[in-house]
C-alpha cells in the first residue's frame, strides 16, 4: 500500500473514531492517537524526510489535508458533546436555570456626603478653598475666640460633650474641660485666620456634636458647612449676594431668599437666612408651617472682637461668615420628614438618592 492510500485510510478511520466518541474524554483520546506527539499522523509527517524529493510535496500536502479534516471534525464533535453535556445536566436538574442570580449592588455615596459635596462645589466654583479642623476641639476655638462670654449657655455640660482626660483631672465641677467635641464648624474660622493672611475665601465642611436627644429635627451628631470671607471692602451686600446665589444653585433658580435679623456671638450684625418654600412657592403650606419660608442657615459680618483674637486688622479688613446644617438642607431638598432616617442605614431609603 502506497503512502497516499495509507493516509486516506487513516483519515477515514480517524473520522469514524471521532464520530463515535461518546464523551469529551474519549474524543480527546482520539485526538491524541492521531494528532498527539506520538500520534499516527505525526508519525507520517516525521517520515517525510525519508521520502524521495519527487514524492515529498504530494505526501506533505496530503497529510496536511488529513490533519485539517481531522481537526475540523474534532472541533465540531467537541462543540456537539459540550452542548449535549450541558443539556443533560440541565435535564437532570443539576443546574437550576430558574434560580435568580446573585445581585451585587454597587457601593454609592451617602446622601449626606452627596449634599456636602454639592455645597462645597458651589463655593469652589466661586474660588473658595476647602479647610478642615479637628472634631475634638479646644474650648478656646469652639467658644472663647468666637466671642462667647464665659457663662454662655452653649458652654454648659448639658449642651456640649466635654472630653475628659481621666489621667489629668481637667474636668471642673461644672463637668466642663478645655477639650470638647466641637458644637459647630465655626472654630475652623479661627484656625484659618490664625494660619493664613487675608484675603481668605474658605469653605469648611465637617462633623459636629451636640448633647441632644435624637428626634425628627435633631441628631446628637450631624454635619455643617462653614464659610468665611476676609478681604478689604467686603459688605453685607456681598454676603447677601453670595448666599442668594448659593440658594439658587442648591435649590433651583426659582427660589428666593430673605434675611432676618438674628444674634450670634461671633458676628455683628447677624442674620438667619430663609429660602422660599419649594412646595407652595411661598403661599404657605404644611411643609413650611404656613409661613412660605424655610430657615436654612445663620450668617453675619465677622465681629471685630473675633478679629482681635487672631490679630487681623479690623481697620483694614472686613469679613463675613455663614454656617449651615447639611442634614437640614438634605431634608428640605428631598422632603425627608425625620432626620433620623439619614443615619439608620436602611438601604431601601438611602438608595433613592
Ligand atoms: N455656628 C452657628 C451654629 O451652629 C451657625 C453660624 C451662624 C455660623 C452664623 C456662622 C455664622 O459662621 O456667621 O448655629
Amino acid at each position: 500500500m502506497g503512502v497516499a492510500e495509507e493516509l486516506e485510510e487513516m483519515r477515514d478511520e480517524g473520522l469514524a473514531a471521532i464520530a463515535s466518541a461518546e464523551d469529551l474524554a474519549s474524543l480527546d483520546a482520539v485526538r491524541v492517537a492521531y494528532l498527539g506527539k506520538k500520534g499516527l499522523l505525526t508519525g507520517v509527517l516525521r517520515g517525510l524526510g525519508q521520502l524521495s524529493p519527487q514524492e515529498r510535496p504530494a505526501v506533505g500536502k496530503a497529510s496536511n489535508d488529513v490533519r485539517e479534516s481531522l481537526e475540523k471534525a474534532l472541533a465540531e464533535r467537541r462543540a456537539h458533546l459540550e452542548e449535549a453535556h450541558l443539556e443533560a445536566r440541565v435535564a437532570a436538574g443539576a443546574v437550576d436555570v430558574t434560580l435568580p442570580g446573585r445581585v451585587r449592588l454597587p457601593g454609592r455615596e451617602h446622601l449626606i456626603n452627596m449634599i456636602t459635596r454639592e455645597i462645597v462645589e458651589i463655593f469652589l466654583g466661586l474660588g473658595y478653598e476647602v479647610a478642615e479642623g479637628p472634631e475634638a476641639e479646644l474650648d478656646y476655638y469652639n467658644f472663647t475666640a468666637l466671642n462667647h462670654p464665659p457663662a454662655h449657655p452653649a458652654r454648659a455640660a448639658s449642651d456640649t460633650f466635654y472630653v475628659q482626660d481621666l489621667s489629668m483631672e481637667t474636668v471642673d465641677s461644672t463637668g466642663e474641660s478645655d477639650v470638647l467635641l466641637r458644637t459647630h464648624t465655626s472654630p475652623v474660622q479661627i484656625r484659618v485666620m490664625e494660619q493664613g493672611k487675608p484675603p481668605l475665601y474658605v469653605i469648611a465642611p465637617g462633623r459636629v456634636y451636640r448633647r441632644d436627644i435624637a428626634d425628627p429635627s435633631h441628631l446628637p451628631q450631624f454635619h455643617q458647612v462653614e464659610g468665611l470671607v476676609v478681604d478689604e471692602g467686603i459688605t453685607f451686600g456681598d454676603l447677601k449676594g453670595t448666599l442668594d446665589y448659593f440658594c439658587k444653585e442648591m435649590f433651583g433658580r426659582d427660589r428666593r431668599t430673605r434675611f432676618r435679623p438674628h444674634f450670634f456671638p461671633f458676628t455683628e450684625p447677624s442674620a438667619e437666612v430663609d429660602v422660599s418654600c419649594g412646595i407652595c412657592d411661598g403661599a404657605g403650606c404644611r411643609f413650611c408651617k404656613g409661613t412660605g419660608w424655610l430657615e436654612i442657615l445663620g450668617c453675619g459680618m465677622v465681629d471685630p472682637n473675633v478679629f482681635e483674637y487672631v490679630a487681623v486688622d479690623s481697620e483694614r479688613y472686613v469679613g463675613f461668615a455663614f454656617g449651615m446644617g447639611v442634614e437640614r438642607i438634605a431634608a428640605l431638598k428631598y422632603n425627608i420628614p425625620d432626620l433620623r432616617m439619614l443615619v439608620e442605614g436602611d438601604m431601601r431609603f438611602l438608595r433613592q438618592f
